[in-house]
């Protein structure tokens, strides 16, 4: 998950150094929490393809957040996920309205959608409101190199969408956000390739994949004029099945303050619309920069996982399955007789 606070702040500016551009991000955030004489160069060098910025780096480049204790992403075990009936359905507010989404943007690191204002989601368990912000996708290199930033059970999928979203208390300041343990909520839902030979499926993914050609070189932006609702990106999952833990974001400064929400179902998109975000898009402002492939971060480590079913509820239900499974052989065995 990103949150670029320099695109709230309006503050953002690249260095290339030869072949490779460095994004330079204003760490907004770390000034909140660190003496003011640290901020004058609170600024983090971080990529990544380079193995002088990449994540291995993360925790030594930008310290503090980066090595903290309760950092994302992380391999969901779900048989070690335990069972938490508070963790209810959502209530999605302009999730059903095709006129939501703003601007889309190659920031070099993602491809990054603008969400207008009045979008919310809470429920869930969330302790508030929280007001939709944006949503950007992690990937690998195309369909065949999984890029999705969680995984479970040790399974990469091949891409991952992060919806963001800050506490509704807090109007969009994400100063403030960054600096609350929950003051962020992600939804992460994870990518598959849709079954079959289908091509230009979903048609929502078609509409928002067409504008990729548009975005080509980072810093490239285009206003969605096509009518694409959230809904209609999400469909196909089950929104009421999912996991939660506490984590971060998945990118420098990796502040702790996400509420993280990964749903079980994938959505499916063909392989032909995943395979566009490895082969349109580059990671810095010039035609012979390279391709943007393998966007994710690795995996950190283990936390406390919850459900809306606990191992012992999947326990019960094979159970329950196995008894009437023999009831119903016993009353066959009795019809026969
Ligand atoms: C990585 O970055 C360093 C420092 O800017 C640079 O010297 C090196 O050439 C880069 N390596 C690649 C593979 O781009
Ligand atoms: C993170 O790095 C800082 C500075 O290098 C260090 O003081 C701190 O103990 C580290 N934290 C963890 C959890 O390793
Ligand atoms: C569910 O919510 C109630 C009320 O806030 C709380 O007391 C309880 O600890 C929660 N249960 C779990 C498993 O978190
Ligand atoms: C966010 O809140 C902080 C602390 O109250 C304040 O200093 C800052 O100006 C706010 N930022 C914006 C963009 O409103
Ligand atoms: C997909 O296309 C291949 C090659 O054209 C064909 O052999 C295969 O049966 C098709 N599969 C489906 C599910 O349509
Ligand atoms: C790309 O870089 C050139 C030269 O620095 C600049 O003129 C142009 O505005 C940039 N384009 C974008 C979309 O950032
Ligand atoms: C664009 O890329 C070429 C080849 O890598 C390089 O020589 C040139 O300096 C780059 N231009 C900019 C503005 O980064
Ligand atoms: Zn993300």
């Amino acid at each position: 998950m990103k949150l670029h606070s320099c695109y709230l702040t309006g503050r953002r500016r690249h260095t290339c150094a030869s072949k490779m551009t460095w994004f330079v991000v204003a760490a907004v955030a770390v000034c909140v929490l660190v003496p003011s004489s640290h901020c004058a160069s609170a600024t983090v060098d971080w990529c990544y393809h380079n193995s002088s910025c990449n994540d291995a780096t993360w925790s030594t480049i930008a310290a503090p957040f980066c090595n903290g204790t309760r950092q994302s992403p992380i391999n969901i075990v779900s048989a070690s996920a335990t069972g938490n009936p508070n963790l209810t359905a959502f209530t999605f507010e302009k999730y059903d309205d095709r006129s939501v989404l703003d601007k889309i943007e190659n920031t070099g690191n993602t491809v990054k959608v603008a969400i207008k204002t009045g979008v919310k989601v809470s429920g869930g368990d969330l302790s508030e409101s929280y007001d939709s912000l944006q949503f950007h996708l992690h990937w690998g290199n195309g369909a065949s190199v999984p890029g999705s930033e969680h995984t479970v059970d040790g399974k990469h999928y091949p891409m991952e969408l992060h919806i963001v979203n800050s506490k509704s208390s807090l109007n969009r300041n994400t100063t403030l956000a960054v600096a609350d343990s929950t003051g962020l909520a992600a939804l992460g839902f994870f990518i598959e390739v849709m079954s079959g030979n289908a091509t230009g499926q979903p048609a929502s993914w078609k509409k928002l994949t067409s504008y990729l050609s548009k975005i080509p070189l980072s810093g490239n932006s285009a206003k969605i004029e096509l009518a694409i609702s959230l809904d209609d990106l999400l469909e196909g999952v089950d929104r009421t099945k999912y996991y939660r833990y506490l984590g971060s974001l998945t990118t420098p400064s990796c502040n702790e303050a996400v509420v993280w929400t990964v749903f079980k179902d994938p959505i499916r998109v063909s392989k032909d619309l995943i395979d566009l975000f490895s082969t349109t898009l580059r990671i810095s402002n010039n035609t012979s920069s390279p391709l943007m492939v393998n966007v994710f971060r690795n995996v950190q480590s283990a936390q406390p996982v919850t459900t809306q079913h606990s191992g012992c509820g999947s326990i019960t239900a094979s159970m329950t399955s196995y008894f009437l499974g023999l009831a119903l052989s016993f009353m066959l065995a009795r019809s026969w007789n």
